[in-house]
């Protein structure tokens, strides 16, 4: 069974951003990312992630929060279950979607991670599209309020392939040079043959915890998506404090959805249905 999820970050979402707005980015990207799923679950949450990055009510790509100089600087990451290929960008400054940035290092298979200047150049090599660093900085959060942190998506296609990708601003007014967990394989995403993890909210937590590689792990101990997510955040809470959330799929495609912040809108797609969630 193929299934597609999306959130669109953890946390206390501004009233003031109406919720009918938040419902179609996650329904755009969720559409996306499912004529995508022809080309397997990588393509999916990738084609998911990047119309999450497009859309100014996200904490991504063009709309991504500043750092504590007022400049934009960017995570994100994919991997698949198949092989543990993974891809990570940190700290870029000049890409609308660090996303696409990822998934090039993944195919290009040298390292697994590149920041800063590096990726820049990197995905200038690639031929991908490099944003001023002033328009980013101008776009960034040009809606009223803070939204969530990080988006992100994760997949099981219909041949049992499994993939995750997630991409974030990271936190609000965060010291420069810091990094999330959305750059960090294992940490804000995971996935291996139990399954595939993402994880949004506090990134230190998530590092802390290697999160989305504790979330696999309990998945191969036997526990389905749903009961492995709530398992997941309450361990977030208990051993290191951490507020969040995470979405996961299991081997079977079964959906897994957990949170211990206020919010954290997220919609699913399988072969039988759709299910969504948003604040109100
Ligand atoms: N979870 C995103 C971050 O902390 O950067």
């Amino acid at each position: 069974m193929a299934t597609l999820i999306v959130h669109g970050g953890a946390g206390r979402w501004d009233p003031r951003i109406p919720r009918a707005e938040i419902d179609a980015g996650l329904d755009r990207a969720l559409e996306t990312g499912w004529r995508a799923l022809e080309d397997g679950a990588l393509s999916a949450v990738v084609a998911a992630v990047t119309a999450l990055e497009d859309d100014p009510h996200f904490n991504a790509g063009i709309g991504a929060v500043r750092n504590a100089d007022g400049e934009v600087e960017l995570d994100a990451g994919v991997m698949t279950a198949e092989g543990l290929r993974t891809g990570a960008v940190a700290g870029m400054t000049d890409s609308a979607s660090p996303v696409s940035v990822a998934r090039a290092v993944l195919e290009d298979g040298r390292h697994v991670l590149l920041a800063a200047a590096g990726a820049s150049r990197f995905a200038a090599e690639w031929g991908l599209p490099l944003a001023g660093r002033e328009r980013l900085r101008e776009s960034a959060r040009a809606l009223p309020g803070s939204a969530g942190g990080t988006v992100g998506a994760v997949c099981r296609d219909d041949r049992g392939g499994l993939a995750v990708a997630v991409s974030t601003g990271g936190v609000s007014g965060k010291f420069p040079g810091r990094v999330g967990d959305s750059a960090i394989c294992g940490a804000g995403f995971y996935a291996d043959a139990p399954g595939a993890a993402c994880a949004t909210g506090q990134g230190e937590a998530f590092i802390r915890l290697a999160g989305c590689r504790r979330a696999v792990e309990l998945l191969a101990a036997g526990l389905d998506a749903p009961t492995c997510a709530t398992r997941l955040i309450e361990e977030l809470a208990e051993r290191v404090g951490g507020e969040g959330g995470i979405i996961v799929v299991d081997a079977t495609g079964r959906p897994g959805v957990a949170r211990n912040t206020r919010d954290m809108p997220w919609a699913w797609r399988t072969e039988v249905g759709t299910a969504r969630w948003s604040p109100a």
